[in-house]
């Protein structure tokens, strides 16, 4: 037996015990004569006491850092108790101790505040894995699941796996795709999600399907986002909007529940789309805070101030108890609107005294009156700031809701234990691409239209007005799941593929296995994908999904530690018909 116990589990009352302990060496301290070791496993740490007797042994096996041991002795009181420590009131005396193995001095310390840069400890991700901090996060991922698995098993859902060697899924990203040497010059697509296989299983009779599964999307990366990454994907038949959104509501205040032990979350706010966007600016809001953006266009404009009577919308957000913001802070905030990530020209605004008097940096072309009714519109009481931006709609919205989410960091309004979850429903079913030329889907081409609206699939000029029956699910400022209520009948996903500026063939030769399926009797279907790693990193406190995910990509999508990708053999090429270019 390598071991009796493990390096969390003993206790004072374990004392006078004989225990074999296995694990890593974290410290080695020498007291004079005596030395102590930290022993560490995935349990914990616990407490080595090396007495002088055992020096000639130390002296001939020394001991380093990471070193894996086997130890016998006894379980002693510690004379100093350490309260930060489970194990800390014992101690292990050592009668013998076996080195199963050594190590190498690790490239950076292992340790919760390491010393080791993001690059080091991605190389060596399995050094990284044995610190604290990674672990409790694998573990917080790993209890999500089992809450979620219980919560899909008990209302009746089917765990079935899908295949990953596909065809394109038309989610919005690049595909990443794979050769087939049997079928050469033909290559597979990595599922960007298991949409319509999961549209299939429902047309197969699989009423109540979920799967923990991994997708495959080529875009940018950035912290939230990964090139394969993992959904909790569900799909459901004879629904409506409303069964869903009761069900996975339901699964999130589980683990809203389990994990931060709220007690009774409160019930999910529903916002429309287009109240999200006029009032957050965006369409994932976080709800922790208020400073809603307020529309200043009619008291703004024609007033002689070129900035605001140029710009397609004047907005603004009052942030409490700032108006003592010093010329410094204003000048930071002004150049944190400029980076080119926000891109805006400048940030206009107005101090509302404490003695009601109003300040601002467009005195020249207001009265006083004109700022107290900007102020007033804004709601701002004295004490407070006013910050207004300028210029595009889409632009200066956009910037709005960052520098929102900016001030409500400024000012601790976004806490990372307060979890507050909404759903925004009521999506635009399409969006023009100016890039493209033509209307895209804002969910995926799937998504149905509301009923009452399908007589304007036939009509281009009304697309814009169309809403989908498509939801999304926010918690604290971040979109973690995503979903609709599908087509299920042929010759409206034939009108949708026809919106989307795709031709009969194209349409047949991209996605007639499901239109084919559609004529076999397709009941009505819908479903819903949270971002699991994101509900990880969300519960975990931190803006990185990363560091939630055993082995993750680095942001240029690399595998540091496998260095992968990588170039492959000539052979390999000869086989698979490819031929690679030199730039
Ligand atoms: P969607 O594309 O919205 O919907 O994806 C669902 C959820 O997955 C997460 N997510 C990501 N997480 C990490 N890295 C990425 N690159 C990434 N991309 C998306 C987000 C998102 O809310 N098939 C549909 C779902 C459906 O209609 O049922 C889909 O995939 O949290």
């Amino acid at each position: 037996m390598y071991r009796t116990h493990t390096c969390g589990e003993l206790r004072l009352s374990d004392k006078g015990q004989s225990v074999t302990l296995a694990g890593w060496v974290q410290t080695i301290r020498k007291f004079g004569s005596i030395t102590f070791i930290d022993l560490r496993d995935r349990y914990g740490i616990t407490q080595l006491l090396l007495k002088e007797n055992m020096n000639h042994l130390l002296d001939e096996n020394p001991i380093g850092r990471e070193f894996v041991l086997q130890v016998n002795g006894q379980v002693t009181a510690r004379s100093n108790k350490n309260p930060d420590l489970p194990t800390g009131d014992i101690e292990i005396d050592i009668t013998t101790y076996t080195i199963l193995n050594k190590s190498q001095t690790p490239p950076f310390t292992i340790q919760d505040d390491t010393d080791g840069g993001d690059d080091l400890r991605m190389r060596f991700r399995y050094l990284d894995l044995r610190r604290n901090t990674v672990k409790k996060n694998l573990e917080l991922r790993y209890r999500v699941s089992r809450i979620v698995r219980n919560y899909l098993d008990s209302h009746g859902f089917m765990d079935i796996e899908t295949p990953y060697l596909i065809k394109s899924t038309p989610e919005g990203a690049r595909d990443f795709v794979v050769p087939s040497r049997m079928n050469p010059g033909q290559f597979y697509a990595l599922p960007q999600s298991p949409q319509t296989l999961k549209q299939l299983l429902m047309v197969s009779g699989y009423d109540k399907y979920y799967q923990i599964v991994r997708c495959f999307r080529d875009e940018d990366l950035r912290a939230d986002r990964q090139p394969e990454f993992t959904q909790i994907d569900c799909e459901m038949s004879f629904v409506e909007q409303e069964d869903i959104l009761r069900v996975f509501e339901g699964m999130i205040k589980e683990v809203l529940r389990e994990i931060k032990g709220m007690e009774d979350p409160h019930p999910f706010p529903r916002m429309s789309w287009e109240d999200a966007m006029r009032d957050y600016g965006n369409d994932k809001p976080d709800i922790r805070f208020g400073m809603k953006l307020v529309n200043l266009d009619i008291l703004a404009k024609k007033k002689g101030f070129r900035v605001f009577d140029e710009a397609e919308l004047v907005v603004a957000i009052t942030a409490k108890g700032c108006s003592e913001y010093s010329r410094k802070q204003l000048d930071e905030l002004t150049a944190w609107v400029k980076r080119p990530q926000i891109g805006m020209m400048g940030l206009a605004y107005i101090k509302c005294h404490t003695d009601n008097t109003y300040k601002s940096s467009f005195d020249k072309f207001f009265d006083e009156k004109g700022l107290k009714e900007m102020a007033s519109a804004c709601q701002a009481q004295p004490g407070d700031l006013v910050l207004i931006l300028a210029g595009k709609e889409a632009k200066t919205r956009k910037a709005m809701s960052e520098l929102r989410l900016e001030m409500g960091n400024r000012s601790g309004l976004r806490k990372k234990e307060e979890f507050r979850a909404l759903w925004v429903t009521d999506f635009p079913l399409f969006e023009y691409s100016e890039e493209e030329r033509r209307w895209t889907a804002l969910h995926h081409p799937f998504t149905s239209p509301r009923k009452e609206q399908i007589a304007l699939m036939d009509q281009p000029d009304h697309f814009g007005e169309i809403k989908a029956n498509a939801y999304d699910m926010v918690l604290n400022g971040n979109e973690i799941g995503g979903g609709s209520i599908r087509i299920f009948q042929k010759e409206l996903q034939e009108k949708m593929f026809k919106a989307l500026g795709m031709g009969e063939e194209e349409a047949q030769e991209k996605f007639g296995f499901l239109m084919g399926a559609f004529e076999y009797g397709a009941p009505p279907h819908g479903g819903i994908a949270f971002g699991f790693d994101r509900l990880c990193a969300i519960l975990g406190g931190s803006e990185s999904i990363r560091d939630f995910i055993a082995f993750p990509k680095n942001n240029s999508g690399r595998d540091m530690m496998l260095d992968a990708p990588a170039l492959i053999d000539e052979k390999q090429l000869k086989e698979l018909r490819l031929d690679t270019v030199n730039e």
